[in-house]
């Protein structure tokens, strides 16, 4: 059983929705962790300020001040570190990452990525779907590795793509998904069910040969 509750740490850069929907979901009970520290590389982020608003502290490590991505992720995991975190959450997160940082965290980091992975890969996701002609779309949570945005998928949700889409309604369509698929990975986690050993996910014991689907709400 892992530590109860879960120590997260949670790395963002913008907006932080996905980030409030973990912060509620351990408000409310559902999900038994603690969030010690939000760390953002945009000192303007708004998702700073939905960590004030919880309480929860908050440190910013501007990647505009370091010379280089080695130096900034070492900052980065230095402030990560302070607060020992059973679990890294990337959450909005936008920088790519070194692999001395992906490594330290091996197995207890995760992302949230707008597409049904393996497909669209990288940004402008719901605009790619789009332009692709794609007549379904998601979000998938998954273990970070050092294959951007190509670590073992744990978990989707799919969405329909529908007559008259823009990326912007597909997107807000997709984002009602990431906020429920994200703080559910992360109580797999909490509750000891969900763990990386080497590059094999192990779900309630058994190995996870393909992605779990979250069915529709
Ligand atoms: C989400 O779509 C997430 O999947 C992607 O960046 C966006 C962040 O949104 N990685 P927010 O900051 O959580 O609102």
């Amino acid at each position: 059983m892992t530590q109860s509750p879960l120590a997260v740490v949670a790395l963002i850069s913008g907006r932080g929705s996905n980030l409030q929907a973990i912060i509620d979901a351990a408000a409310d009970g559902s999900l038994p962790a603690v969030i010690r520290a939000v760390i953002s590389n945009r000192p303007g982020a708004d998702g700073l300020g939905r960590a004030a608003r919880a309480g929860i502290p908050t440190t910013v490590v501007d990647h505009t001040r370091y010379p280089d991505r080695a130096g900034f992720d070492a900052a980065l995991q230095q402030a990560v570190d302070r607060y020992q975190p059973a679990l890294v959450v990337l959450a909005g997160f936008m920088r790519v990452l070194t692999p001395d940082f992906v490594a330290h965290y091996h197995g207890r980091m995760l992302n949230i990525h707008p597409s049904l992975l393996p497909r669209f890969r990288g940004l402008h996701t719901h605009e790619r779907a789009l332009a692709e002609g794609a007549t379904e779309h998601g979000a998938s949570v998954h273990f970070v590795t050092d294959d951007l945005d190509g670590g073992p998928v744990v978990l989707q949700a799919r969405v329909p793509v529908l007559a008259g889409d823009t990326p912007e309604r597909l997107a807000a369509r997709v984002l009602v998904q990431e906020h429920r698929i994200y703080p559910e990975v992360i109580r797999w986690v909490a509750e000891g069910l969900l763990r990386m050993e080497g590059g094999q996910v192990l779900l309630d014991g058994a190995p996870l040969s393909s992605p779990r689907l979250l069915g529709a709400q």
